[in-house]
């Protein structure tokens, strides 16, 4: 747990600086925070993890957009690809509006324009 402190220490320093980007500097932001505060379990590239801790075995999703937009595309009264999957990043909700594993943290501090950020970074990165 730790490291999620460090992470989260690290978010409120990213977003006390950075907070006044404009969007068209989307993907750099993105990429900022997410080197940040997703890559410790998702990984630099996305490709997820499982870790072991405690005898308890945690998966970490793989990020890649084909297999996220298919997934978050099922339930299109939810809003749109981006909507949905900005509410599991703030909300951990899953694309049935279902509650993620705890492990997955609410990011609920991020503002929208970090939250897009992020997925324009996932969007472009990870196929
Ligand atoms: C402490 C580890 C951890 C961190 C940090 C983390 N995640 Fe997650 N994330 C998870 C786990 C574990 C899951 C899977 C939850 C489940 O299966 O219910 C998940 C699930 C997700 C999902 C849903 C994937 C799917 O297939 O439905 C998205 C989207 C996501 N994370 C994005 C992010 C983003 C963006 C960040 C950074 C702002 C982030 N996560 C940071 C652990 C983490």
């Amino acid at each position: 747990m730790g490291s999620l402190v460090a992470i989260a220490v690290a978010l409120v320093l990213v977003a006390a600086c950075g907070g006044k980007s404009k969007s068209a500097a989307a993907v750099p932001m993105g990429q900022e925070l997410y080197t940040l505060s997703c890559a410790a379990c998702h990984g630099t590239t996305g490709a997820g993890n499982t870790f072991t801790l405690k005898g308890q075995t945690i998966k970490v999703h793989a990020l890649g957009w084909a297999d996220l937009s298919q997934a978050y595309a099922t339930d299109p009264s939810r809003g749109s690809v981006e909507q949905q999957i900005g509410l599991a990043i703030t909300k951990g909700l899953d694309e049935k509006g279902e509650a993620l594993n705890q492990m997955m943290p609410r990011w609920s501090t991020l503002s929208s324009a970090q939250v897009d950020s992020i997925i324009a970074y996932i969007k472009a990165n990870f196929k």
